[in-house]
């Protein structure tokens, strides 16, 4: 009954996770914000969500482009950057699929079939381009055309959208092909075209949506080529933990209803979670998604029983532990040394006393000011801390790894 194959959880994979927390701003930023008003032809800037490891950062966005895509959109894939390799390639690829999605008349005007050759030599040569042939036109400007045809194509449908979803942008460590691109995406989403309605003519801008998600380091990236457009094109947001409730939400549906499996003899039976199992896969995750995934699978494997007990959820989480432990030490192992001596010294002192002058001192500093920047950037940019008269974690996990003996039961 409790198996692999119907096990509803789903850590670390690829797929929209079947048991979905919160994230209901950003889903809605999307669903009332970012669709209807590009729909519209009205401007609205790029959106860059960011978080440390595990956030569930690409699944968020995948899960955006589900929907759009269930809607009719024209849609990307994922495009995952893989590290060392050139975006622009990867870009131009996507961009030639969805012009032929589309159905771009390249044989009727000579404008798109110019359009499209000048992407396929940028799917051959990416960065190259610029480098081999300083006269020719940069590769963005291919890009940027191309995106405007398919954009003004579906404009003309008037009822779909185009989505580019560029993950793991961390990666993208040349800084030309990083401005390259922001430069090319940027374009897309500032240009305006002239549409007639009744009475004259007006400009609107183009149905063109572009998320981009990856690590924190990404924006300092993004600062440091002074790509002087990418602050003011693309509006940027730090993913924290999921809350308490939303995942106490997330499992109510199996509390109440249960989560129906194959019962082996043509029916189904709902497979039930107790109101106390519940809450503590809801403590024991720390409001990490990828520890809540776990957390659930390895409770549902606890037991074969039609309800799923405390004591499975406890038995289960002590075989995730180890994963657990590597999933926050991979966090922390990840940040820059002052930063984690600053976490480190502030999760050494007492609640009460966690003042930028005690974790200063705490990190062998003589001013407070000393660990300002560092502080500034463990919240801004991470969302890790938050500042305040007195520091507190935002990243409940690394607290609790930090300040307990957790994740041991
Ligand atoms: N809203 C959510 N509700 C439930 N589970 C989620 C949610 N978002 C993500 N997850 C789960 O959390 C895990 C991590 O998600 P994801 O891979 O998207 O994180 P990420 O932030 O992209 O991490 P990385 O920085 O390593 O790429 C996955 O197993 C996913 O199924
Ligand atoms: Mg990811």
């Amino acid at each position: 009954m409790r198996n692999a194959v119907d096990n509803p959880f789903n850590p670390g994979s690829d797929v929209i996770p079947a048991v979905w927390a919160g994230r209901t701003a950003q889903l809605s930023d999307w669903r009332d914000v970012v669709r209807p008003r590009r729909l519209a032809g009205l401007y609205e800037r790029g959106r860059t969500i960011l978080g440390e490891p595990g956030l569930g950062k690409s699944t968020l966005v995948r899960r955006i482009a589900k929907e759009a895509a269930a809607a009719g959109d024209w849609v990307t894939q994922q495009l995952r950057v893989p590290s060392g390799s050139d975006p622009l390639k990867l870009v131009a690829t996507a961009l030639l699929k969805l012009a032929d999605d589309a159905g771009l008349p390249a044989s009727r005007e000579r404008r798109i079939a110019d359009a499209i050759s000048r992407v396929q030599a940028v799917a051959v040569s990416g960065i190259g381009l610029t480098l081999r042939d300083r006269q020719g036109p940069e590769p963005h400007a291919a890009l940027t055309d191309l995106l405007i045809e398919i954009g003004t194509a579906a404009a003309e449908r008037g009822d779909v959208m185009v989505l580019i979803h560029l993950d793991e942008v961390q990666n993208i460590t040349d800084g030309e092909v990083l401005s390259q691109l922001l430069i090319a995406l940027g374009d897309a989403i500032v240009h305006e075209i002239e549409v007639d309605v009744p009475g004259g003519r007006v400009e609107r801008t183009l149905p063109i949506a572009v998320y981009l998600t990856g690590l924190p380091d990404f924006e300092d990236m993004a600062r440091a080529r002074k790509v002087a457009t990418f602050a003011r094109r693309f509006k940027t947001e730090t993913l924290a933990p999921l809350s308490d409730d939303d995942l106490a939400a997330a499992l109510q549906d199996f509390v109440l209803r249960g989560w129906d499996v194959p019962d082996g003899s043509g029916g189904t039976v709902p497979i039930r979670m107790e109101k106390q199992a519940a809450a503590k896969v809801v403590d024991l995750c720390r409001g990490e998604p990828f520890l809540f995934q776990l957390a659930g699978e390895q409770a549902w494997y606890a037991g074969d029983t039609r309800v799923i007990t405390i004591d499975q959820v406890r038995q289960g989480w002590r075989s995730a532990q180890r994963e657990a432990t590597a999933h926050i030490e991979r966090i922390l192992d990840r940040l820059p040394r002052r930063e984690k001596q600053f976490v480190e010294a502030m999760a050494s002192l007492p609640v009460a006393e966690r003042t930028l002058s005690r974790i200063a001192e705490g990190m062998g500093l003589s001013k407070a000011t000393d660990a300002g920047t560092t502080s500034q950037r463990l919240d801004r940019e991470r969302g890790i801390i938050d500042r305040g008269r007195l520091y507190t974690f935002r990243h409940r996990a690394l607290e609790a790894y930090l300040t307990t003996s957790w994740p041991e039961v």
